[in-house]
């Protein structure tokens, strides 16, 4: 399968079509709004009205967090899974159309990045025909910068919101929303008629042994409700648990895995730091995997 640059971009004023123009420097819509392409390959597609604070989305230091955790490979049976989950839809569609995918808050790019990669894999899609062209967004313009650094090629990094993606309506076949926040509204707007999302979340039991350190009380709870969606004419079509270990993490990797999370901040201080002097830990990894297709 051949992995093409996307061209399904929409202007967030006014929600046009956007063109790159032929030095490659901007993205332009038919009404003369212009966005630059940094250096380093993304665009900044967050108007100001769709900002609700000066610097959105993870900060600088959570995204090197995770970027350092994930680049030792710890989840790396959960990216493999999640490239399943899209390379079995791509082959079920039978369809010489493109192949859209949108990773919703993509972080810094780790499983986008290797989901590109596995197209060209041997048991990946090598000897699929098609295209597939991939857009990584996040609303946190530290996680795009980092993302972009990752697979410039191949990839069209975009800061935005999942509250209004800036894509064409109807013109995704995949949402990816991997420990995110899913916009159903905005997401069934952005994905054909039988697009998928794929929610990605953590299980009862994801990072327990590190919570029963942070916390007082660690409550077991399920994935989040997809009432929404449904009511949207989304059906749940496959739902998957991957359960591992982490094997024993270093104390960099603990504070690495901690700084990533939420829990960093909601848990106390004096928690907090207890998990910073352990030495080693072996973590639960319970993720939830939801397809959510419509019907
Ligand atoms: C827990 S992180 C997960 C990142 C990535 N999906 C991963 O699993 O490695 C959540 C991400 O969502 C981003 N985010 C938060 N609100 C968002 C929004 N409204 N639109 C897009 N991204 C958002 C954050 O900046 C952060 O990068």
């Amino acid at each position: 399968m051949k992995i093409v640059s996307a061209d399904n971009l929409s202007c967030p004023l006014d929600a046009m079509a956007l063109v790159k123009t032929v030095d490659g420097k901007q993205f332009n819509c038919a009404a003369g709004h212009s966005f630059d392409i940094a250096k380093q390959g993304h665009v900044n597609l967050l108007s100001v009205q769709d900002k609700r604070s000066k610097d959105p989305g993870d900060s600088k230091d959570m995204v090197l967090a995770r970027q350092r955790f994930l680049n030792g490979g710890i989840y790396n049976a959960v990216s493999d899974k999640l490239n399943t989950i899209i390379h079995e839809d791509i082959i079920a569609r039978h369809s010489n159309a493109q192949y859209n995918v949108l990773d919703a808050g993509c972080g810094e790019g780790y499983y986008l990045d290797r989901f590109v990669r596995s197209l060209g894999a041997e048991d990946g899609l090598r000897g699929q025909d098609g295209t597939c062209a991939a857009i990584g967004m996040d609303i946190s313009k530290h996680a795009v910068l980092s993302a972009a650094k990752r697979n410039r090629q191949n990839i069209t990094w975009v800061v935005g919101t999942n509250r209004k993606p800036p894509v064409m309506q109807g013109s995704l076949d995949c949402i990816i929303c991997m420990f995110g926040y899913p916009i159903y509204e905005a997401f069934a707007a952005a994905l054909k008629p039988d697009g998928i999302i794929i929610l990605v979340e953590s299980g009862m039991g994801h990072l327990m042994e590190l919570r029963e350190i942070v916390y007082d009380d660690v409550r077991k709870q399920p994935p989040p409700d997809i009432t929404t969606a449904e009511i949207l004419g989304f059906t749940l079509q496959e739902s998957y648990i991957y359960c591992g270990k982490s094997g024993a993490l270093n104390k960099k990797q603990i504070n690495d895995l901690l700084l990533m999370t939420p829990h960093f901040f909601k848990a106390k201080p004096e928690k907090r730091a207890h998990a910073a002097r352990l030495e080693t830990l072996n973590v639960t990894i319970d993720v939830s995997f939801r397809v959510l297709r419509r019907s």
